[in-house]
């Protein structure tokens, strides 16, 4: 697996180089498979690229048919609450590109915990790839300035999963403070791509703590079959 880290200098870079990647991401899939599987990250760092990937600039050269979105981890409010993931995804892209409906696979946050995880990985088999296991091209994912990622969490019990692709967590150090479900490292470390997005200011340690492999920060044991690829916003 190869590590790609890239620091931009100011925000239009930052979300220029994203939109850029995941267009070339998009293209490359859907030309050679007819099939782009994203998993969306929550947090406040992907909104403007979101944005950008709705332009027409972007959005025109992107066949939306063959796009298929997942979400990396989920708040266990309903979806049009603000503190949710699919909503911030909804309102800054999807709801503005002509993406089929149901190639939109929100978290089922309206069923139990246990009952949603369960759910949600049935629904990401259904994108099979190599050995059964979902063929996910492209996870977006943030940090935390405690170096969680998605809502993979300092010492949270879901870290240590080995087999199920979602996990239910419910720890006390979370902002907003509601039950969560997030991919696992199984999961993750399954697509074929991966690409954090993380603003520096405010989260030096937990980066240095990462890029170090500090395996204490959760972001450092996400892998990827082929790239993990940072793109930090120093601005
Ligand atoms: C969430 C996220 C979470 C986020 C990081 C970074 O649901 O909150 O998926 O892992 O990506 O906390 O958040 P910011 O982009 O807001 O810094």
């Amino acid at each position: 697996m190869q590590t790609i880290i890239q620091t931009l200098g100011n925000k239009e870079e930052f979300v220029r180089a994203a939109a850029e990647f995941i267009r070339d991401e998009a293209q490359a899939a859907i030309t050679a498979k007819g099939r782009f599987h994203l998993v969306l990250s929550g947090g406040s760092t992907p909104k403007d690229i979101y944005r950008a990937l709705a332009l027409p600039e972007y959005s025109d050269q992107i066949d939306w048919n063959g796009v298929v979105c997942f979400f990396g981890d989920e708040r266990r409010v309903p979806l049009d609450h603000m503190d949710s993931n699919f909503l911030m995804a909804w309102k800054t892209l999807l709801s503005r590109v002509p993406i089929p409906d149901e190639n939109i696979l929100p978290m089922p946050v309206e069923l139990d915990p246990e009952q949603a995880a369960a759910e949600y990985e049935h629904a990401l088999r259904l994108a099979p790839g190599q050995d059964s296991r979902p063929d996910l091209d492209l996870i977006l994912l943030g940090l935390g300035a405690d170096g969680h990622t998605a809502s993979l969490f300092p010492d949270s019990p879901a870290l240590s999963e080995t087999k199920a692709l979602v996990a239910a967590v419910d720890i006390p150090d979370m902002n907003p403070r509601v039950g969560r479900l997030t991919l696992t490292l199984p999961a993750m470390n399954h697509a074929a791509k991966v690409l954090f997005l993380a603003k520096e200011q405010g989260k030096e340690a937990a980066l240095a703590g990462v890029l170090s492999g500090d395996r204490r920060f959760p972001a450092s044991r996400v892998r990827a079959r082929e790239q993990v690829v940072w793109m930090i916003l120093q601005d």
